[in-house]
């Protein structure tokens, strides 16, 4: 019996969205307002989902504390109040989209819990605009 326990997390970051090999023009043109040379922020809202049998002895999935520990600092101590084109490692050379940063952390997050478990992200990049990511 499969069941998928979530747990809401939040973070704000700014970003840029922007190729040095492309002219201003044509940043503007596709990236709109996340080509802001200046950066900008976004309020993340971040659902951490995991899928897995119930542990017949405690009828939990995963316990939903140390799913919220495990996002407080894989997550939030990493992206929150960060620039993430300049203050995290993994978008050094990555496009901080809403895109790559679910996969991030899906990677993240992958390696710190059951390998029996399926994880998925869901991650809100304005309260319209959201992306999914279940892994590879
Ligand atoms: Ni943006």
């Amino acid at each position: 019996m499969k069941v998928t326990v979530s747990r809401i997390a939040h973070f704000n970051a700014a970003h840029k969205l922007y190729r040095s090999d492309w002219s201003d023009k044509k940043n503007e043109d596709f990236f709109g307002k996340c080509a802001n040379a200046n950066f900008h922020g976004h309020n993340y809202e971040l659902i951490v989902s995991v899928t897995g049998d119930v542990d017949p002895e405690t009828g939990y999935v995963m316990d939903l504390k140390k799913l919220k520990d495990l996002i407080k600092l894989e997550v939030e101590e990493r992206f929150d109040h960060k620039n993430l084109n300049m203050d995290v490692i993994e978008f050094k050379k990555l496009m901080p989209s809403a895109e790559n940063i679910a996969v991030v952390i899906y990677n993240i997050l992958k390696k710190k819990i059951d390998q029996d478990l399926d994880l998925e992200i869901t991650l809100y990049e304005t309260p319209r605009n959201f992306v999914k990511y279940t892994g590879p």
